[in-house]
């Protein structure tokens, strides 16, 4: 079965990707785009800054961009992947969702609420079961999924691989490219020859969802991991793929060569957009590297290497491309994820 979706905030960093991973899709069918008052009524081509690395599929070009409201998305669409920023997200996602979508979303807002499954899916796929609660206390007909801020989904599937060793304190430490911040995100005077090591409210959601994700959910709550976790994070002027260096006490032994097992022994899934490996493991102590490595899996798998032990525990180094796997890919992976377990 081909289930029809569309887009909301098409025109942007993560909305061009989805169009991207979207075109084609065994899966799915787009069928229509949205994004602000400026750009709707135009044609895609008109509304877009195309900037992705392959042309803009023809057929998609001529479409239409609709408003983003439910009115203007036809009835017979399902799935709507959204790529809106989170204000405008937290303003518009709940009323498509009353109105019947599953909206499958990258934005930040109502992450971190009790009743919305934050899921990656080869990590936390019984976190969907969440949706029951969401339907019950919000009376959808739709419903609200969510994917990890693209930070956070680069060091998570690490730290799963490494739980069975007891997860204690993490540190980590980022070093973002700079369409993580959306196209109109950092300006070229900020970021040429230069590092900023700031990235507003960054912190808290590497912190606070990666203790979601590695939570447990028994069926009617979920309980987050218990794990410490501090995150630093910067912008640095490479385009796609975040780099992270990641800090890992645990409770039993954990040396370098048992973490590097556990990483690419990690399973990954069946569905369409899930990488084989989900993680890839460099013996080369300069890998994973943002220019060489972020498309490994198809710009869905996570790059790890460097192991090495610390006095502060065993240490290595993540990559993933964040407009794909953090960002676009994950979407619609949980698109792929919410269509197996028979939400369409
Ligand atoms: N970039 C990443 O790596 C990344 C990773 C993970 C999560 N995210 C999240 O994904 C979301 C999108 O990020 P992005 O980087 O793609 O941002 P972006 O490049 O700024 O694109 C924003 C999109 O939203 C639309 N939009 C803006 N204001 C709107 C409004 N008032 N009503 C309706 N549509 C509106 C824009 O349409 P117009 O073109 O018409 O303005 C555009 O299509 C954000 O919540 C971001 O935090 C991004």
């Amino acid at each position: 079965m081909v289930v029809r979706v569309g887009v909301l905030g098409a025109t942007g960093a993560v909305g061009q990707r989805l169009i991207q991973l979207l075109d084609p899709h065994p899966e799915f069918e787009l069928a229509a785009l949205t994004a602000s008052d400026s750009s709707a009524g135009k044609t895609y081509r008109q509304a877009a800054k195309w900037r992705v690395d392959s042309p803009i599929p023809s057929d998609v070009a001529e479409m239409t961009v609709q408003a983003t409201e439910p009115d203007a998305i036809p009835d017979d669409i399902d799935l709507l992947f959204s790529s809106l920023p989170s204000s405008v997200g937290a303003a518009v996602e709940p009323g498509f969702c009353e109105a019947g979508y599953v909206v499958s979303s990258n934005s930040s807002n109502g992450r971190m609420d009790d009743d919305v499954p934050l899921v990656i899916p080869e990590i936390n796929a019984e976190h969907l079961d969440l949706l029951e609660v969401q339907r019950d206390e919000r009376g959808w007909d739709g419903a609200l999924i969510k994917n990890p801020n693209c930070s956070t989904i680069t060091f998570v599937p690490t730290l799963a691989a490494l739980t069975e060793f007891g997860l204690e304190k993490v540190h980590v430490s980022t070093l973002q490219a700079v369409s993580g911040a959306g196209y109109d995100g950092v300006t070229s005077m900020e970021i040429i020859d230069n590092a900023i090591p700031y990235i507003g409210s960054e912190e808290d959601k590497l912190e606070t969802e990666s203790r979601k994700l590695l939570g447990e959910f028994d069926g009617a709550s979920l309980t987050h991991n218990d794990m410490a976790v501090s995150a630093s994070c910067n912008r640095i002027p490479t385009i796609d793929g975040h780099l992270e260096n990641v800090w890992v006490e645990t409770e039993d032994e954990l040396d370098a060569a048992a973490a590097a097992e556990a990483m690419e022994a990690f399973p990954s899934l069946d569905l369409h957009s899930s990488p084989e490996p989900l993680i890839h493991v460099f013996d080369e102590p300069d890998r994973p590297q943002p220019r060489m490595d972020r498309t490994v899996g198809g710009g869905m798998a996570i790059a790890a290497g460097g192991m090495q032990e610390t006095p502060f525990g065993l240490q290595y180094n993540c990559l993933a491309h964040n407009t794909i796997r953090g960002a676009a890919g994950a979407s619609v992976l949980n698109g792929e994820l919410l269509a197996e377990n028979g939400y369409f």
